[in-house]
């Protein structure tokens, strides 16, 4: 091999050998850089005759050329492989299963409350929505259970701030019963210039869901709980609409006309009468057992005057109900506490 080819085949080695782009242009100052191999053998021509100098320099850009491509080769060689390496650490598997966003669902108890005003909604009921944190004069005054009165204790709750002799102060509203009170008091602003006229106003008609909150906690009670208010107000409403309405929301709700509905005389001081409304299946698992389902009553006439309202032509009634023991039911749930604890594994069968 003549010592020109000797040095392409070094230059060849030495370009292979580098690594990476750095090394390989360090490679490349060793025979092309100004003080290279080949830059030396051009300097070691001067001294060569004319006819020598042709021979040899054609031989010597032969050399430089071999050098130059080898050197592109190998550029291309190492940029090719940090592309594949590239291109492995940015692989994706497309075979793989897709990143699916999480389904999620109603809870049961929205669910329940979903029926609920869909049912009410059909039979005219107006939905409305009231404040959790609530004055101590809707929740208890207004509706005719004063300071001192005994029924108190039964709601003992959360208290915001202080409860001053007036009645001011703040709590978690026991009840959605004070919605009554809220959503009457605004219709009868509404109607005024009828009223004023002596004629006759539009009936209220409402439901209220909500969560309420109480002392209490064992499988069937919460210190959070959900209810549904009830108010029906006009001059001609009676007891006898009250069970109409509610045997139509009952067998709608349960979806089953083997459904049977009783009072059960009971007291709060904002209805007179009151009741306990019971429903029983005539078919099923829980075939002839009576179920506690609501609270309601003719609306008190003092609770009537505070809606500003004159008792002696407006009459009607209320009532409260339980949409999580409905939801109990519906579902046959047999705690209530397993609604709120947030254990996917029993909500994600509600999806
Ligand atoms: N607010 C009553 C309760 O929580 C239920 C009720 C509402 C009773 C309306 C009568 C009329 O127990």
């Amino acid at each position: 091999m003549s010592d020109l080819d000797q040095l392409v085949a070094t230059a060849r080695a030495d370009f292979d050998a580098a690594g990476n782009p750095a090394a390989l242009e360090d490679a490349k100052a060793k025979y092309l850089g100004k003080a290279g191999r080949v830059t030396e053998l051009l300097k070691g021509m001067a001294a060569l005759s004319p006819e020598e100098k042709k021979s040899r320099g054609a031989q010597i850009n032969v050399v430089k050329q071999q050098i130059e491509s080898a050197l592109t080769a190998r550029r291309q060689a190492l940029a090719d492989a940090e592309l594949q390496i590239q291109l492995k650490a940015e692989a994706l598997d497309v075979t793989l299963p897709g990143r699916q966003a999480g389904l999620g669902g109603l809870h049961p108890v929205s669910r329940s409350l979903e029926r609920i005003e869909a049912i009410f909604g059909s039979m005219g009921f107006d939905v409305a929505d009231g404040p959790e944190i609530e004055e101590d004069w809707f929740n208890f005054t207004a509706l005719n259970t004063p300071a001192d009165h005994p029924a108190r204790s039964m709601h003992d709750t959360f208290y915001v701030d202080t409860v001053a002799p007036d009645g001011g102060g703040h709590l978690l509203r026991t009840h959605t019963s004070p919605m009554q009170v809220r959503y009457a008091v605004q219709h009868v602003k509404k109607h005024k210039t009828l009223l004023d006229a002596g004629q006759a106003m539009p009936e209220i008609r409402v439901i209220a869901p909500g969560r309420t909150y109480r002392v209490d906690s064992d499988a069937t009670h919460s210190p959070m709980f959900h209810q549904c208010e009830g108010l029906w107000i006009g001059e001609n409403v009676s007891f006898k609409d009250l069970k109409s309405v509610f045997t139509d929301f009952f067998r709608t709700f349960f979806e089953t006309e083997d459904l049977n509905l009783r009072f059960r005389p009971s007291f709060f001081p904002f209805t007179e009468p009151s009741a306990e409304v019971d429903i029983a299946f005539s078919s099923g698992p829980l075939k002839g057992r009576w179920l506690e389902v609501a609270g309601s009553g003719q609306v008190h006439p003092n609770v009537v005057r505070n809606f500003g309202l004159d008792p002696e032509r407006y009459i009607g009634f209320a009532f409260g109900m339980g949409p999580d023991r409905l939801t109990m039911l519906r579902y046959g749930v047999n705690d209530l506490r397993l609604f709120f604890d947030g254990d996917l594994r029993f909500l994600s069968q509600f999806r």
